[in-house]
């Protein structure tokens, strides 16, 4: 409520940065996007957006690439298919087939020509917005739960302009996978963080609270990034930009609730299919007799 008193705070925008080539995922990915995969019968992608249209933002604009068409005729009207199914009466399909993008939400596309890294990929998505603060939605995290992680973000923020990221306990080995805050205060489950390093070695990893893909950010993020020299992997890092800010200020840093799966990882994302197929009203149950049979 108080967000939305204070209209100047309110997140109207979300960045969703899908350029990567998702190798990991190959030969699956070799001409499809992997933010298209499904969990189950919906793509990675539109969980993310879900996600965001939950917590009240309006305007989603992807940061993509080459060969990342698919996302786009993804939510757009499909012509063809909606005419198709309107004539053989599949009421059903066709509620399904128009449904994907949320209602009262546009779509903004621009592209990230090189592989520069999450920074330069956040960099790119300055035209497109207003100077506010805005979202960023990593849809390889997918987070299952009762509250939507960005509106965890959000609910958290309430008198902190700054930036909010989620995080995770994670264990000790992990730390190269992640960006990993230092500790300068906990207020409950939540900390402030008073530096951020992305992908540590274990032995100089300042916690064990990784960064997981959800971000608030204030439009001053992009004077920083555009200053930033290249960091982890030669790449122009997020995690850096946001250190500046949790030197000089302070990040909020919210323990996310809920099931996090790693989607980038093909361990992640097959158990994905399973937990969200566990609760899918057409299959859950049949799902679950036969896991039953195999480890029974
Ligand atoms: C990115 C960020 C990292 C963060 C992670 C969360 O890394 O750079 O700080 O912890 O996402 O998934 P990536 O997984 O893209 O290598």
């Amino acid at each position: 409520a108080y967000l939305r008193e204070k209209k100047n705070k309110k997140i109207n925008a979300a960045v969703f940065p899908v350029a990567g080539l998702g190798s990991r995922f190959l030969p699956a990915t070799k001409a499809t996007p992997k933010e298209m995969l499904p969990i189950v019968d919906k793509p990675l992608i539109q969980y993310g957006i879900e996600e965001a249209a939950d917590a009240g933002i309006t305007k989603m604009i992807f940061v993509t690439g080459r060969n990342k068409r698919a996302i786009e005729d993804h939510f757009d009207s499909a012509y063809e298919l909606e005419a198709e199914l309107a004539s053989k009466d599949k009421r059903d399909l066709l509620r399904i087939a128009r449904s994907v993008a949320p209602k009262g939400v546009e779509f903004v596309y621009v592209r990230q020509s090189s592989a520069l890294g999450l920074g330069h990929a956040i960099l790119c998505a300055k035209p497109a917005l207003a100077d506010e603060p805005f979202a960023v939605v990593l849809a390889d995290d997918l987070i299952k739960g009762d509250t939507g992680a960005v509106q965890q973000l959000i609910t958290a923020s309430s008198n902190n302009e700054g930036p909010v990221i989620g995080l995770e306990a994670i264990e000790p080995h992990q730390s190269r996978a992640y960006g990993i805050v230092e500790i300068r205060e906990r207020i409950g489950e939540n900390v402030i963080a008073s530096n951020m390093v992305e992908k540590p070695n274990p032995e100089d990893a300042p916690s064990n609270l990784g960064v997981v893909g959800r971000y608030l950010l204030p439009y001053e993020i992009f004077e920083v990034i555009e200053n930033l020299p290249t960091g982890s992997g030669g790449e122009i890092q997020l995690t850096d930009a946001l250190a500046v800010l949790a030197r000089r200020d302070g990040v909020l840093g919210v323990s996310l609730q809920g099931q996090r799966f790693d989607c980038g990882s093909k361990l992640g994302y097959a158990k994905a299919n399973i937990e969200y197929g566990l609760e899918h009203s057409e299959i859950g149950n049949n799902l679950r007799a036969y896991l039953a049979g195999l480890v029974g």
